[in-house]
């Protein structure tokens, strides 16, 4: 199959395409880029991939580009691309979330219409839900697909607003789109933003984490192979088309329990610093993944240990080599300007040297030919 992949050097976005390669398919990715986080960390997520003969990378940023490019001859759309990040969508960056996750899927659902595509996959997210009050006699919500949405952030108004338009564009022009609910993804190559990588970095950097509110927030986390597994089977399966389906890792526990996990991977024990809680964090999200199961018959198998042992291994290696390229990097010395004394003196040397060299020439032929005669 042929499959454009939007977001294709970000977190989730480099694994599907790897393992959508791995599965035989062509595929081609559009990615701009965006200064959300560092352009090197997104090289680096594009490496295995870069060279493989049946991938092709587009920079270019969807907002702007004309879309026929790449959704002409194309069977399906992973649409990945999006400004993520809770915390940042408050004030005066929120136009960024507008144009990257509302404009930009609602002009690709434009163009796919257009294009007849076999599949469209949106990456909708928990965050669409909001603070979800647990029903009478228990102490958490699980959220399953029915439960009312009401983001507590921007950037949750601007996934469900995009998941809302997947929904109409299927329903109005039977589109086969598939929604999938992400839980808090973790593993190697997360965002710099994210808790688990922060938290790495400041143990291998030896300073404090720290932590938003009381650290007792419930989150699903989900390990991003096990995202990727169902992102490449919701390209194929028929089963998923119309719906909107939750993507949790099946093992909730609080973010304190989950430090306490990195604190043993990691041998070391930290100091933390409490920072009040966000604007928009929620304090609990917990995915009933009945539907997920019932739909691909299958659900997320890495234990949270485990894929935070994944994670640690990466992060040491990636911290490291960060750490060394702003090390060689501190010891250029910039070029602040020339001396003309010295340029000077240069150029007269090199002319004078020019100046031997032809006289030496000269000298060498004029031999050359008494002795010829
Ligand atoms: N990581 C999570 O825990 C999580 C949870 C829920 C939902 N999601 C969703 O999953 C998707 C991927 O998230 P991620 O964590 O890999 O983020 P990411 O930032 O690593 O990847 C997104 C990529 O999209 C690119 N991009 C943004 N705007 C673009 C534009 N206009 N044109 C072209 N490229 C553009 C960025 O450069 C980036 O490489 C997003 O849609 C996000 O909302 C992620």
């Amino acid at each position: 199959m042929k499959i454009l992949v939007t977001g294709a050097a970000g977190f989730i976005g480099s694994r599907v395409v790897a393992r959508l390669l791995a599965e035989g398919h062509e595929v081609m990715g559009v990615d701009s880029f965006d200064i959300y986080y560092s352009r090197s960390q997104k090289e680096k997520n594009l490496m295995p991939v870069l060279l493989h003969p049946k991938f092709k990378l587009v920079e270019d940023n969807l907002a702007e580009m004309a879309l026929v490019k790449v959704v002409k001859g194309t069977e399906a759309i992973v649409h990945l691309a999006a400004q993520p990040g809770v915390r940042g969508s408050w004030g005066s960056s929120f136009h960024r979330y507008v144009t990257n996750n509302i404009q930009v899927t609602q002009k690709l659902l434009e163009e796919s219409k257009a294009n007849k595509l076999k599949r469209f996959v949106y990456a909708s997210s928990s965050s669409v839900y909001g603070d979800i009050a647990p029903p009478e006699g228990q102490d958490v919500a699980v959220l399953n697909e029915e439960t009312a949405c009401k983001p507590r952030s921007p950037y949750g108004v601007t996934k469900l607003a995009a998941e809302s338009l997947v929904q109409l564009y299927h329903q109005e022009y039977k589109m086969p789109t598939v929604s999938l609910r992400f839980f808090s993804v973790y593993g190697p190559g997360q965002r710099p933003d994210m808790a688990f990588n922060r938290f790495c970095h400041s143990i291998l950097h030896d300073a404090a984490l720290t932590i938003y509110g009381d650290g007792k927030q419930v989150r699903d986390f989900t390990y991003v192979d096990d995202v990727v597994e169902v992102v490449a089977a919701s390209v194929t399966s028929d089963a998923a088309v119309g719906e909107v389906v939750n993507l949790g890792g099946g093992s909730p526990c609080t973010l304190m329990e989950a430090i306490t996990m990195l604190e043993e991977i990691s041998g070391k024990t930290c100091a933390k610093t409490f920072l009040e809680r966000q604007k928009g964090d929620v304090f609990s999200t917990r995915a009933d993944i009945t539907k997920l199961e019932r739909i691909f018959g299958a659900k997320p198998k890495t234990a949270l240990r485990d894929g935070l042992v994944k994670q640690w291994e990466w992060m040491q290696k990636f911290v490291h080599a960060e750490d060394e390229e702003q090390a060689i990097k501190a010891q250029v010395q910039p070029i602040t300007g020339v001396d003309e004394a010295v340029l000077a003196e240069a150029k007269a040397d090199e002319k004078a040297t020019r100046k031997a060299a032809r006289k030496a020439e000269k000298a060498t032929k004029t031999k050359t030919t008494e002795s010829n005669n």
